[in-house]
């Protein structure tokens, strides 16, 4: 298989030596990704922007296009002015429901003069969509605040972020400006696996995976190759040892084009248009021309990439990327 441009539209690759080790698992496989601004400290002024990025250019060389997001904050129409033409979009984390959040929002009313600025400036808005409920309906509660945001802002593109349940897979479809990205663990992955036997710490993340009937219901919608819905690994890596320290995040970038493969059932254009064309046509994106080949043949993912266990350690793929 051929995979033209392979994008990943949400990714966390960290900063300084962490960077180094996991930033190549996915320039090895994709062309350009959507980079997360949840850093120490986050990203949020043009300055924090370049510099970032620059970071990342160092270690992935030309053939790679980062495409930057910025932690979404009540910002002026001079802030956004400055930033629109160096960042994809903007992230909007509701305060403190995950990894480095702790300057998110605390509520989206207060937000919408900012909202409006970026439909006027054709900034697409990327959300973690969680409530601050109970852990397995974190998500659905934050649903209506989806469409809410979808109906009172149409010139505004929304991208409802790693969706895990069966309610978000039926919204994923429903509104032109409501997009939806889907990780390689809410897809293959339940809560079986991260706790029905002994507890694997490598499949904990947020929003965490849930019953099968979620699975099948985002498998479906990815099957289905609807054009809102593209691929965003969601992959985040943490030092072996702050997992059990309970760190949420899982590093799914070493397996992503050899597992994918396997879901598609080597499928071509299935895995093309989820994996690249989708975004492309959503966002009118450019990134470099980079074509990825997948051949039929045994690949064992990695046990360890520098201090972190990826997803699927020591799993054997009938796919690898050449
Ligand atoms: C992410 C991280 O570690 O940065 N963790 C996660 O469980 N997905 C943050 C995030 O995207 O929620
Ligand atoms: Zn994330």
């Amino acid at each position: 298989m051929i995979i033209n441009k392979p994008i990943d539209m949400h990714l966390h690759v960290r900063q300084g030596d962490m960077l180094k080790k996991v930033l190549p698992e996915t320039t090895s496989q994709f062309a350009g990704a959507v980079i997360m601004p949840n850093t120490i400290p986050p990203i949020t002024t043009l300055e924090g922007v370049l510099k970032y990025k620059e970071e990342i250019q160092k270690v992935s060389g030309e053939n790679f296009t980062p495409l930057m997001d910025v932690f979404l904050q009540d910002f002026t129409e001079e802030e956004i002015r400055a930033l629109k033409d160096n960042i994809f979009a903007m992230k909007f984390y509701p305060d403190g429901i995950t990894t480095n959040s702790e300057s998110g929002i605390n509520s989206i009313e207060d937000i919408y003069p900012t909202l409006e600025l970026l439909a006027k400036y054709n900034i697409p808005l990327s959300i973690h969509g969680e409530t601050n409920g109970s852990m397995l309906n974190r998500e659905r509660e934050f649903a209506p605040t989806y469409e809410k945001l979808a109906r009172d802002l149409p010139n505004l593109t929304i991208m409802m972020e790693h969706i895990s349940t069966k309610e978000l897979a039926e919204l994923a479809t429903k509104y032109d400006n409501l997009k939806a990205t889907v990780t390689l663990h809410h897809l293959l992955l339940t809560l079986d696996d991260l706790c029905g036997g002994a507890l694997n710490v490598h499949y904990f993340c947020k929003p965490t995976v849930k019953l099968a009937t979620d699975r099948d219901a985002l498998q479906e919608l990815v099957k289905s190759g609807h054009k809102n819905v593209m691929f965003g690994s969601d992959s985040a890596p943490h030092p072996l040892k702050n997992k059990f320290k309970g760190a949420a995040g899982i590093f799914s970038a070493p397996v992503i084009l050899p597992a994918l493969a396997e879901f598609f059932e080597g499928d071509e254009s299935k895995l093309q248009r989820f994996i690249s064309d989708n975004a492309i046509n959503n966002f009118n994106l450019n990134v470099v021309d980079k074509s990825v080949e997948l051949v039929e043949e045994e690949w064992v993912a990695p046990r360890m990439v520098g201090e972190v266990v990826p997803m699927f350690a020591g799993k054997r793929f009938n796919w690898r990327v050449k």
